[in-house]
């Protein structure tokens, strides 16, 4: 399939766009300066917190934020056990006192942070797939 571009200069911090990439939903999520901040805190409760299961990101975005720019997200939302959409819950605190915001799958319970890394100790084995992207100027992403 061809690349897909997106213009992000009206999504807000906290927000996202649904967008399709080779029959696949993609997400692209804006992260606020809190949200990014709390990503470095959240190692310890995360079973891959350095990205090394290769399939599930291009090199360059094997990093605490997963994406070649820490304030944009771009991932595919298709839980990595057996395929359920996760619903988007950035709110801190919307699942629980602990939740930084993230992914929750609502078919067995899966969480992911804001970066797509699953938790520790969840049905999922492996992070959210991030599929190859880059910024093309400041308020546009490249998927694809
Ligand atoms: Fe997401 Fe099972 S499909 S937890």
């Amino acid at each position: 399939g061809a690349p897909v571009e997106v213009d992000v200069s009206s999504l807000e911090p906290g927000q996202r766009i649904t967008l399709e990439w080779r029959g696949s939903p993609v997400w692209v999520v804006r992260r606020s300066e809190e949200a990014i901040a709390a990503l470095e805190e959240m190692s310890d409760r995360l079973r891959d917190p350095q990205s090394q299961v290769e399939s599930q990101q291009p090199a360059y975005a094997q990093n605490v934020y997963r994406s070649v720019d820490p304030e944009f997200l771009v991932v595919v939302p298709i839980c990595t056990h057996l395929g359920c959409i996760p619903s988007f819950r950035p709110e801190p605190g919307s699942m629980g006192a602990d939740w930084n915001g993230g992914f929750f799958c609502p078919c067995h319970g899966s969480r992911f942070d804001l970066a797509g890394r699953v938790y520790a100790g969840v049905p999922a084995p492996t992070n959210l797939r991030v599929p190859p992207h880059r910024m093309a100027g400041e308020n546009r992403i490249v998927i694809g």
